[in-house]
């Protein structure tokens, strides 16, 4: 069973993108302090790219939802896997996640932050993927998105497949090779 995996989002494209992205994030926060919290696995290359360009009074925590048992299904219910290690009461909240896709794990997100009463609360994502959206979630749109794509699975700049590709420098999708 060969696979290979094929560039769709160039390193070049990506790094353009979280420059702008960066942009409007320093001006919308102008003067505040910000705390930037990563969803793991996936948000962690984003995150550090992202936070090297901003130009605020940046602090940083992470969590951890489980959502995907493995493979490219996701398990349904989404569980906090790893909570925050810092308290983000009366704090700007900015989250960091690799995609959205079903909402899942940004509806999780949002009711759980709700709970921790920061002073506000807005979600980054790489990558959107509308279509994949549970229907009862098709509201949910991320306040900042660097790409929005089809409904395809990829893979590396923090993105897994059975936790491999995650370092690649590139989005890609994969590409069975067999026939
Ligand atoms: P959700 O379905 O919106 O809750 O997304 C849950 C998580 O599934 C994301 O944060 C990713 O970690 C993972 N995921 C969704 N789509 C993909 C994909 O195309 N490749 C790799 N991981 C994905
Ligand atoms: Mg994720």
């Amino acid at each position: 069973m060969g696979t290979k995996i094929e560039v769709m989002i160039s390193e070049e494209e990506i790094a353009k993108r979280v420059l702008e992205l960066a942009e409007v994030i320093n001006n919308d926060y102008r003067g505040k302090a910000l705390k930037i919290i990563c969803v793991l696995t996936g948000g962690f290359i984003f995150m550090a790219d992202l936070a090297k360009r901003l130009d605020l009074d940046v602090k940083m925590d992470f969590i951890d939802l489980s959502s995907y048992a493995s493979g490219k299904e996701s398990s349904g219910s989404v569980k906090i896997v790893r909570d925050l290690k810092t308290d983000i009461t009366g704090e700007h909240v900015l989250v960091i996640e690799d995609i959205v896709d079903t909402g899942r794990s940004y509806n999780r997100l949002l009711t759980h932050m709700s709970t921790l009463n920061p002073a506000s609360f807005k979600l980054c994502t790489l990558l959107d993927k509308p279509s994949r959206r549970d229907s009862e979630l098709v509201h949910l749109r991320a306040d900042y998105i660097g790409f929005e794509i089809e409904n395809e699975f990829v893979v590396g700049y923090g993105l897994d497949f059975d936790q491999s590709y995650r370092n690649l420098p590139f989005i890609g999708r994969m590409v069975n090779t067999d026939e």
